[in-house]
């Protein structure tokens, strides 16, 4: 597939407008700008369909899918530990708190070797972006320069990326070869992250946007943590964070501040409708209030619950609450980077979480109810729910939109979606099997404002 600036492109098509709802369109007409935007999107039946196909056609400007072709939002993963993908299926035999000490911290201390961190880099943007991911939120590490050198690969590549340099600077938490010297520290670099990113050349559109980034309450000080609230307010950029992980997490912010991560994230500032709360697993109902009510966002990662959070986030009731949610990997608490695993697992975790998980217990007392998912909300929220939890025109495909998206081919060489030639199923169904069994070999193009960033040969 080619680039589809100046294009318009005849597709089957499916995206998530709201929670729950997916909307199918049998050979859409997506008209894309020299920019890589949606500048309209018709139907077949609208007034405008047959002249837009006529004239794309005369002007040599129309690319249709083959069979067995869909066109997808392309996938917003909001929680990646960038210098983690090393130890990407390993490393998970502990809980959060030694993990971090025994396997992360000496792991992420690496990335003050400047070439490590592009070797790395490199190898996890290329996978991501053939795994569909056409918007991925990062940390980094402390190091300036890796973080930077991360900046510089997303923008090569052409992934729409927000990154953060990793602020942790409290010694009790934070071994000495891995940690911020102090505050000042920290906060000057944070301010030189942004700064950098801001004025990479080839940035103007703001592909790449640097995020503040306290790693989480318990790694940082109170001083750190003020004046990081105060650049938030000072620079409007988006924050991420982690939030009521664990029961230790959760406990420890409970112990050193008598209130939730969420309540002492807002008294510090740092609670704002740009601001990604990972995880989120302990919020309290008056928390989920609070974080309505900033308008900020939680980015769900089921899959490295399981390993590390002692609990199932309660999805279904959150976005009930209207809250706004995505997706995380979480890479590499979470053993997979592929946003479509994420979505089996936000699937499964929903069902144990509903049912419960111990036969011991009578069937009324081993669940919760009405907590189960299926693959409509788990699509709506690794395209357009991530959308929404970072602000930006990007996770559907509608006018105004980036044409960020995913050609998925049911028919691609060891495709592990079973998928009759005469392809005889309903569209939602057909959208059922690729959510629940597409890999990357199904992925044949990613695009991202447009522009090819991952391609698979034609078999
Ligand atoms: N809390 C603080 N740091 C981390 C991290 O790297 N991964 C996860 N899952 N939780 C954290
Ligand atoms: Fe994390």
């Amino acid at each position: 597939m080619t680039g589809l600036r100046g294009k318009v492109l005849k597709a089957t098509l499916f995206q998530a407008p709201a929670p729950g709802d997916i909307e199918a369109v049998d050979d859409a007409l997506i008209t894309i700008d020299d920019d890589g935007v949606i500048a309209a999107l018709s139907k077949p039946g609208d007034a405008v369909y047959d002249q837009t196909l006529a004239s794309a056609r005369e002007t040599h400007r129309l690319i249709e899918t083959g069979q067995h072709q869909y066109v997808l939002p392309g996938f917003v993963d909001l929680h990646i530990h960038a210098p983690q993908f090393p130890q990407l299926g390993k490393a998970l035999d502990v809980p959060l708190e030694v993990w971090l000490q025994t396997y992360t911290f000496p792991l992420e201390a690496r990335y003050s070797d400047a070439g490590y961190a592009r070797a790395v880099y490199e190898r996890l943007v290329d996978t991501l972006l053939a795994n569909g991911t056409t918007t991925a939120v990062y940390f980094g590490t402390t190091h300036l320069e890796a973080t930077t050198i991360l900046a510089d690969i997303c923008l090569e590549k052409g992934q729409r990326a927000l990154i953060g340099k990793v602020a942790m600077d409290d010694p009790d938490q934070c071994p000495d070869y891995y940690r911020d010297a102090d505050a000042a520290s920290a906060l000057s670099g944070t301010r030189q992250f942004i700064e950098a990113v801001q004025a990479m050349p080839g940035n103007e559109k703001r592909l790449v946007r640097p995020v503040i980034t306290p790693r989480f309450i318990p790694s940082c000080t109170h001083a750190l943590l003020e004046g990081l609230g105060e650049l938030t307010r000072e620079t409007s950029c988006h924050v991420q964070t982690h939030c009521s992980e664990s029961d230790w997490e959760h406990g420890f912010v409970l112990e050193r501040y008598g209130k939730t991560d969420s309540q002492a994230l807002d008294d510090l500032g740092l609670l704002t409708r740009h601001t990604v709360l990972a995880h989120s697993n302990f919020i309290t109902t008056d928390d989920m209030g609070l974080i309505k009510e900033r308008g900020a966002g939680i980015a769900h990662c089921p899959l490295s619950n399981v390993y590390f959070s002692n609990a199932v986030f309660p999805l279904r009731r959150a976005l009930e609450k209207g809250l706004r949610i995505g997706l995380g990997t979480d890479i590499a608490g979470g053993p997979s980077a592929s946003l479509l695993d994420s979505c089996r697992s936000a699937i499964s975790s929903s069902r144990l979480l509903e049912d419960g998980v111990n036969p011991r217990l009578a069937v009324g007392d081993r669940g919760v109810e009405q907590s189960r998912i299926d693959f409509r909300h788990a699509f709506y929220i690794a395209t357009s729910g991530g959308g929404d939890v970072l602000d930006l025109p990007i996770g559907r495909l509608e006018r105004g939109y980036q044409f960020d998206a995913v050609l998925i081919d049911l028919k691609a060489p060891s495709s592990a979606i079973t998928c009759l030639s005469s392809n005889e199923e309903s569209l939602d169904d057909t959208l059922q099997k690729i959510v629940m069994n597409a890999t990357r070999t199904n992925i044949r193009t990613t695009w991202i404002a447009g522009e090819v960033t991952h391609s698979l040969p034609l078999p």
